[in-house]
């Protein structure tokens, strides 16, 4: 395993054009695109210093190269989570087998709980857990009893017009840079807020890996802010998986 971690990534199928989505854009989705896309968000990964496992694409699982949703890492173990969105449950025990190979020690979200890791951050020795469509009380129940002790939950809302948490923010270093929607809530107290431009909100889902941020391109505003807090941009043309509802987050589970 590398100095900076580990990245366990799904490349989209030809089904990929059936994810779910409310993007106005969703029925122009180009799966052969979308791969390509995919191809270079990995090298980019790779090149940030992350040892990337690439699994193959499947068919039946439209969504299922939305990895991060699937389980939540902390210190050696992993909570595999429960999607909201009942068609993307079946993705977890397609995903655990490959999970464990990383992570051995796994722990499982049962009904009627749901979580997604997309509406999960970790900033030190706190989750930030936002309450969606998604992911409910009990999912983030099922969270702090996972975390506890090395880790504690805070609560948020994710709100309209967000899927996820991760859909309008993103931490990088003490910064927590997004839509003030979601950023002006107790969750983040401790962190300094920067608002992102509402329109601008989506590039706000980027990686941050050490001293690096992998976003979305074209987010010009959200790149000036993150490279004032001290960090180095790099962009990946991203454009199909923003119309499936997902970003740069999304396409990996960070180990
Ligand atoms: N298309 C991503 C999701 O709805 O979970």
């Amino acid at each position: 395993m590398s100095r900076l971690g580990w990245a366990l990534v799904r490349p989209p199928g030809d089904s990929f054009a059936q994810a779910l989505s409310e993007h106005p854009e969703r029925d122009t989705i180009d799966p052969e695109r979308a791969r390509a896309q995919h191809g270079a968000y990995r090298e980019a990964l790779m090149r940030l210093g992350l040892e990337v496992t690439t699994l193959p694409p499947d068919e039946e699982l439209p969504d299922s190269c939305f990895v991060q949703d699937l389980a939540i890492v902390l210190n050696g173990r992993a909570l595999l989570c429960r999607p909201g969105a009942p068609s993307r449950q079946p993705e977890v025990s397609v995903f655990e087998p490959d999970l464990r190979r990383v992570v051995p020690s796994t722990d499982r979200v049962r009904a009627p709980a749901t979580i997604e890791g997309g509406d999960v951050i970790r900033v030190d020795d706190r989750f930030i857990a936002g309450r969606s469509d998604r992911t409910n009380d009990e999912g983030i129940a099922a969270l702090e009893r996972f975390a506890a002790p090395d880790a504690r939950v805070v609560r948020a809302e994710v709100r309209e017009p967000f899927l996820h948490l991760l859909s309008g923010l993103g931490v990088a270093g003490d910064a927590v840079v997004g839509s003030e929607a979601l950023i002006d809530q107790a969750a983040f107290d401790g962190l300094d807020r920067v608002a992102a431009p509402e329109e601008e909100a989506a590039g706000c889902n980027f990686v941050t890996v050490g001293d690096d941020v992998l976003m979305a391109a074209g987010y010009g505003k959200v790149r000036s802010l993150v490279e004032a807090a001290g960090f180095r941009v790099h962009e990946v043309d991203l454009s199909e998986f923003t119309k499936a509802d997902g970003g740069p987050t999304c396409l990996s589970l960070l180990v």
